[in-house]
């Protein structure tokens, strides 16, 4: 049987990662930051197979001998253990350092570890382009991203868009130097993710904004980019096209089953 590592295990993302892999027959360690706060992870504990299948550990990513003993004995690692919080304290602190200094501790200390084959990172399209959801500047907003394309980096952007484009150069560094590895990478790079949480946290950002999009509230310069600017380029913009809208209610300056276009249509933002 194999062992899979899922770091960020427990989160809003990674709690779908920990189900999908135990509900496969794999043996599944999940690391939290902290063992005494067991509402952040008892809901692994109601996962199909988690009772023989599953084992939680403390762990911090910035730790290396934990990080050393959880790695040991993974076939396949996933890591998506990096805090998706917009608003903090210390952006250097609570941002920054835990995915560039976790990325980088993990991969020095991947490479002593035997048995791992493959290892998985959570990106995000931010790691692509640090100005998300806007387009990177002086590229047509319809331009189709490969891996050709040169990340876009801009140090004014939001510290999160920011620590997950070093985190990803990192890794893009390590596998250019380290042709020979023993496992293979993958990197994915996700867009913003939301839907139901398979627990009762409301700590990762998408379940905040889940919130303030639901409330029509955006405090923070990142959600509002989302939510209320350019939405054009923000998958909120699907509720401006009367073809997507299914309910009985248009979109304020659409009638249902008519053609209208986002500019003629009134953002509901503007109509309180
Ligand atoms: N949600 C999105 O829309 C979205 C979009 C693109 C990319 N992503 C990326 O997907 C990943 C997961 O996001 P999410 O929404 O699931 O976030 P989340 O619910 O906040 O989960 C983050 C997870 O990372 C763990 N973590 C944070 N700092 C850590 C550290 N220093 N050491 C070890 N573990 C640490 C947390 O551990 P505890 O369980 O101990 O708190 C938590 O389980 C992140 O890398 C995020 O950047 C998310």
């Amino acid at each position: 049987m194999q062992t899979v590592g899922i770091i960020g295990g427990a989160g809003f993302i990674g709690s779908y990662v920990t189900r999908k892999f135990l509900s496969e027959g794999y043996d599944v360690r999940v690391p939290v930051r902290d063992l005494t706060k067991k509402e952040r992870y008892d809901h692994l504990d109601q996962l199909e197979n988690a009772v023989y299948h599953l084992d939680i550990v403390e762990m911090d990513v910035q730790d290396e001998t934990a990080l050393r003993d959880f790695l040991s004995g993974c076939d396949i690692v996933v890591h998506s253990g990096t805090p998706f919080q917009l608003a903090v304290e210390d952006p250097q602190r609570d941002l920054l350092d835990p995915p560039i200094r976790g990325t980088e501790n993990f991969l020095k200390l991947a490479g002593e570890i035997p048995s791992l084959k493959k290892v998985v990172f959570v990106g995000s399209v931010a790691s692509l382009n640090t100005a998300y959801p806007l387009p990177v500047p002086n590229r047509p907003a319809d331009h189709v991203y490969t891996e050709a394309d040169e990340p876009h980096h801009d140090a004014d952007d939001h510290p999160y868009a920011q620590a997950k484009y070093y985190a990803d150069q990192v890794v893009r560094q390590f596998v250019k130097t380290h042709p020979d590895l023993g496992f293979e990478v993958v990197s994915v790079y996700p867009t913003f993710v939301t839907g139901q949480s398979l627990s009762g946290r409301d700590d990762s950002s998408s379940m905040e904004m889940q919130y303030l999009f639901k409330n029509r509230l955006a405090p923070n310069p990142f959600v509002e980019m989302m939510f209320a600017k350019n939405v054009e380029f923000a998958m909120v913009s699907v509720v401006m096209w009367p073809r997507a809208f299914s309910g009985p209610r248009p979109p304020p300056g659409c009638t249902a089953g008519t053609t209208c276009s986002p500019t003629e249509a009134t953002p509901y933002w503007t109509s309180r």
